[in-house]
């Protein structure tokens, strides 16, 4: 029986560029919580996707001599190759060129057009082609030669005098949601993105206008054919398509059933989009909104945000050739905070593989086999399973608090918890000494008690890494003599000590993180 639905979602992935290290750092954050989920007994649904429309995406496909959808179905491949390659397990790709979600943006347009919040009204003042965003005089910025620049990509912006826009009454929003934050604590996270958007809003919102008529590259408003759908009120829509808002016959109830989702994860740049548009037009829809909007930081490398721009636009493909698939997912996920920013680099990567996974997870994976095969021929000794000792002390507390971190996102403090009952696994081994143990034969029943409180360990352990690292996890479970690690839906209940069965033939196997050294790698960063 499952728990109950558990939904979220990554940004819809502009198809300008082929995935970077910073759209794969939320996609893989999706990822360990859509894994943990499941294993924590949910019906998860995880939803990617691309967002194609627009006239930035139009331009890069007439200078590329396709038409845009060509340009776009020639994007997709690369995004589902490297999700594909991070083990990522979406439930729902959605692009916003498929027909569900021309449905879903037509439905839901028509909707507020029927219910009084849109109007027409012709647009003076700024438009940038680049941000396709209309400004005010006020926001704008001077360049060098004095020309008004975009406050966003500072590109010279272009006068919009008399253009007709359909615009959505964003502005009688500003105390609904204000009122909104207040009661619900929780829907922006991390706390400091909060104070960012309670001071915008507070500050006054304009209306927002939802339509475009220069351009052809978008879906039609059916009240207006002349105007497309402005690509954010089209994008943050593939969040219902994903969950078959558009699909009434085929996935009948799935919307009902998984509507407000948990989660959206997004980085910071985005938020506003996230906590003050969405949830406007949510509310208009007389829709419930979305738990939490988690608005996390931004990697960097040497201080400044990594981009393709500036050269260090590292490919995930690159470092998982180097690192793997699972030291790759276990490094972005734990070593910067997620919801802070934080720097990348090779050394620092080199580093946590080889303390965190070479020298400490994987160096108890292969020694606890190893000596197992040495004075037990490789099969689980018969031992109690219930004796006290320190790792089942350390063992039973871990859910909750492991549980907590991961409802709350904190990946890092998820990991530690962990990575505490490995060190002290090492340590065990320290002090216990079976090689010593080994040599006396009084000793024999205290050396099977060590070795199944190991082994019976490193299966906890790699419960709990699975979301994180989950290729190692199943292979430490194939090699434990046990069953898919895939199929477990209840991990509070599969990781309560004592369920290693006796008699189980342990392989040792080849090392799971071999030691690297950092001179062997070449590579710019
Ligand atoms: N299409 C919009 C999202 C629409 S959602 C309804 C969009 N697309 S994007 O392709 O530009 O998405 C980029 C995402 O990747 C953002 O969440 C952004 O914060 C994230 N990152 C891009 N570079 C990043 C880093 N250097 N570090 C971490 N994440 C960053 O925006």
């Amino acid at each position: 029986m499952s728990k109950g639905t558990y939904s979220f979602t990554t940004p819809i992935y502009y198809v300008n560029a082929a995935p970077h290290l910073g759209t794969a750092y939320t996609t893989v954050a999706a990822d360990t919580v859509a894994r943990y989920q499941r294993m924590n007994g949910y019906d998860v649904a995880f939803v990617t996707g691309l967002d194609e429309h627009g006239q930035k995406v139009a331009e890069t496909a007439e200078k590329n001599g396709m038409t845009p959808q060509q340009w776009c179905d020639s994007m997709v491949p690369a995004f589902k190759e490297s999700w594909d390659l991070l083990n990522i397990t979406y439930t729902d790709f959605v692009r916003t060129t498929e027909d569900r979600q021309t449905r879903t943006v037509q439905k839901f347009w028509t909707d507020l057009y029927k219910k009084g919040f849109l109007y027409k009204s012709a647009y003076e003042g700024w438009y940038c082609v680049h941000e396709e965003t209309y400004y005010a005089e006020s926001d704008l910025e001077k360049n060098e030669e004095g020309q008004f620049v975009c406050p966003d990509c500072k590109r010279p912006v272009r006068r919009a005098s008399g253009e007709e826009n359909w615009f959505f009454k964003l502005s009688a929003f500003q105390n609904k949601l204000l009122d909104y934050y207040e009661s619900h604590p929780d829907f922006i996270r991390p706390e400091s993105r909060k104070n960012e958007i309670v001071s915008f809003v507070k500050g006054g919102l304009q209306d927002l206008s939802i339509s475009r008529s220069t351009f052809d590259w978008g879906i039609p408003l059916p009240f207006d054919k002349g105007h497309v759908c402005y690509v954010w009120a089209d994008a943050l829509l593939a969040y219902l398509t994903g969950i078959g808002y558009a699909d009434d016959d085929k996935r009948a109830g799935e919307f009902e059933a998984r509507w407000p989702m948990q989660y959206h994860f997004v980085g910071k740049d985005i938020t506003r989009f996230h906590c003050v548009i969405w949830p406007a037009m949510l509310m208009a829809a007389g829709l419930p909104i979305t738990h939490t909007v988690f608005g996390h930081g931004f990697l960097l490398t040497k201080g400044e945000k990594m981009s393709k721009s500036r050269g260090n636009g590292l490919r995930p493909a690159d470092l998982i050739k180097i690192f793997g698939v699972d030291a790759y997912r276990y490094y972005f996920m734990t070593d910067v905070r997620f919801g802070m920013d934080g720097d990348i680099s090779m050394e620092r990567m080199v580093q946590v593989y080889n303390a965190d996974l070479a020298n400490t997870w994987g160096n108890l994976v292969s020694r606890v086999p190893g000596m197992n095969d040495k004075y037990f021929d490789g099969v689980v000794p018969n031992a109690s399973p219930t004796a006290s000792n320190p790792l089942k002390d350390i063992a039973e507390i871990i859910y909750p608090e492991y549980d907590a971190a991961m409802a709350r996102v904190d990946f890092t403090q998820a990991a530690s918890v962990v990575q505490k009952l490995a060190h002290r696994a090492n340590a065990y081994i320290d002090e216990t000494e079976p090689f010593r143990m080994a040599k006396d034969p009084e000793k024999r029943e205290e050396l099977a008690q060590v070795m199944y409180n190991l082994l019976e360990t490193i299966r906890i352990i790699a419960l709990f890494m699975a979301p994180l690292m989950p290729n190692t996890s199943a292979e430490v479970y194939r090699r434990l003599g046990l069953g898919a690690i895939d199929g477990i839906v209840d991990i509070e209940k599969a990781a309560a000590w004592g369920q290693l069965p006796f008699g189980n033939r342990v392989e040792k196997g080849e090392a799971l993180f071999p030691r690297l050294d950092e001179s062997l790698i070449e590579i710019e960063d």
